[in-house]
């Protein structure tokens, strides 16, 4: 199937709580958006990643009391201490980080507000309801569950499995109701718009039943955006929060460069899939501005079946795999074993177990030989193939050339794990074709040289193709390997190979100087 590629690609991660340390369902989605958007930009896409924090609200200053220090000294240093390095722990290549405390947010949210007043989108009433803090959503009765043990004779959020809190406040609220009807239609008008399709059918039942107006100002909390037409409220935290996607890319100040990059897919845990595909664009609508292109809701890391999370104490560091196993190992990991859109189990074991057979004795090995045996029988020079290409040849080629287009059509799918997949056809077969073609025994007779070039050439270049199409999935690996193919000398640098292009033939150009593999996958010691 021949796929359109867009002229440009902006994907946003939700922006994180900073009232606790990231764990790896949190580094889940940031490798998901940074993997993906890598593909798009070697795809030669004007390509835009956007991440960051979420800083305001109760939860937040309930933390930051807890610790004695005010919202803000708390906010900038989880911030500064845990969800920046982050993303050099990820190795993640964000275009943009944005915090909602920052002044360009603020002022782009009470531009907003103003907007939606003057629209006559936003009016005054009072608001009665459970409130939780963990989700800072109030949450409808059929939401919650009886508490049991310390909790007994209270309501618990079904997702914290914390008591909710009763609250009456004066508000405001936003006209969400108005939109029922234009929300229903974007989802019929625009199939794919919210996926999996899962998610998708419990959000049109979800509207379907009907929508409530909004709640969007707290009278009760300081710690927020000032409502700009009442000083004695503050924005309701994920009113605020979702417009960081538009803030950030300048709605409000540069408008050719929010032209030019909204709108955006928005990738996002299933259990804040409602927020993004229901409210954020009925927010849109009320602006006059477009929905954003597509909500895709992957699934939750499990441990012992439940949603990992901190306030469980479930949460894993995502450097306690990295210190281990390295960044290109973890972004391969979680890609590779998990459907994107399903839940999926973490376990050291499955961990290793991948890192061994996949990793290191699969592409890891594959590279050391083929780069080995070219410094061995070739002094280190890329063979001329064309004398001696048989069958095998075409058969590995045409391998390589399916899956380069598979996974392409699977990237922007929105499915790495299935582009994994495909590109893994051609380490298998690679790796196979060697132990058939036995090249080390066509080394011991000189009859055989053509033979033995042909051989060579071609899983080199099958490496080149793997070390493009992998680059956005393993960036350092895939770095050591372009170095050793001498291909930083003869197809310049890796990040400008175009990754739909990798499955062409006979690529590498013939003559080019090896140099030497650092080992990919290291042996790990494991102490758990
Ligand atoms: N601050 C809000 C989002 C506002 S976006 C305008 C928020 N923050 S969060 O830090 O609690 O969660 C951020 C993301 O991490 C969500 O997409 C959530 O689904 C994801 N995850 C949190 N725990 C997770 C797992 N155990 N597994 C996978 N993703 C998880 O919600």
């Amino acid at each position: 199937m021949a796929i359109t590629r867009p002229h440009s690609f902006f994907i946003a991660t939700p922006i994180f709580y900073v009232n606790d340390v990231p764990h790896i369902g949190h580094a889940y989605t940031e490798v998901a958006a940074d993997v993906l958007s890598r593909w798009m930009r070697q795809s030669g896409i004007d390509t835009w990643f956007l991440t960051g924090t979420d800083e305001h609200g109760q939860k937040i200053m309930r933390t930051a009391m807890a610790n004695g220090v005010s919202p803000k000294e708390w906010a900038d240093r989880l911030v500064e201490q845990a969800w920046k390095p982050l993303l050099a722990t990820l190795n993640l290549a964000n275009d943009d980080f944005i915090r909602t405390t920052e002044e360009r947010h603020e002022s782009a949210v009470t531009k907003f507000l103003t907007l939606l007043h003057d629209k006559g989108f936003i009016y005054q009433g009072e608001y009665e309801g459970f409130y939780c803090v963990g989700c800072e959503e109030y949450k409808a009765p059929g939401d919650l569950h009886e508490g049991q043990g310390d909790y007994e004779g209270q309501k618990v959020c079904e997702i914290h499995g914390r008591p909710v809190e009763v609250l009456k406040e004066e508000n405001y609220f936003f006209k969400m109701s108005d939109f029922q009807e234009r929300l229903l239609e974007l989802y019929r008008d625009q199939p794919d718009f919210i996926q999996p399709p899962s998610v998708r059918n419990e959000i049109v039942a979800f509207v379907t039943r009907g929508l409530d107006d909004l709640s969007i100002s707290r009278s009760n909390i300081d710690w927020g955006i000032e409502v700009p037409f009442d000083n004695r409220h503050v924005t309701y935290v994920w009113f605020e929060a979702l417009l960081n996607y538009i803030t950030a890319t300048g709605w409000g100040s540069d408008e050719a460069n929010f032209q030019r990059r909204w709108p955006a897919i928005q990738l996002v845990g299933k259990d804040i899939a409602r927020f993004h595909a229901v409210i954020w664009p009925a927010m849109l609508m009320a602006a006059g501005l477009k929905p954003p292109a597509k909500v895709f809701a992957h699934g939750w890391l499990l441990v012992g079946g439940e949603k990992m999370s901190k306030s469980k104490l479930t949460g894993i560091a995502p450097s306690a795999i990295t210190d281990v196993f390295g960044s290109d190992a973890f972004r391969y990991y979680f890609l590779r074993a998990i459907t994107f859109g399903s839940d999926g189990s973490f376990s050291w074991e499955d961990l290793s177990a991948r890192y061994e057979a996949e990793l290191a004795n699969g592409f890891g090995n594959l590279a050391s030989r083929v780069i080995a045996m070219i410094h061995r029988y070739r002094d280190g020079v890329v063979p001329n193939p064309s004398p001696g290409t048989s069958e095998a040849e075409d058969a590995l080629a045409a391998t390589v050339q399916s899956a380069v287009s598979a996974a392409d059509e699977a990237m922007h799918a929105l499915a790495p794990h299935e582009a994994l997949h495909q590109i893994w056809r051609i380490v298998d077969h690679a790796n196979g074709y060697i132990t058939e073609q036995e090249p080390w025994v066509l080394a011991k007779d000189d009859a055989n040289a053509e033979r033995l070039d042909a051989v060579l050439y071609s899983v080199a270049d099958a490496l080149r193709a793997l070390a493009i199409v992998l680059s956005p999935f393993m960036p350092e690996a895939t770095q050591k390997l372009w170095h050793a193919l001498g291909a930083e000398v003869s197809l310049g640098a890796l990040v400008n190979q175009r990754v739909f292009e990798a499955g062409a033939r006979g690529v590498l150009p013939v003559g080019s100087h090896l140099g030497e593999l650092e080992p990919l996958f290291p042996r790990v010691e494991q102490e758990k």
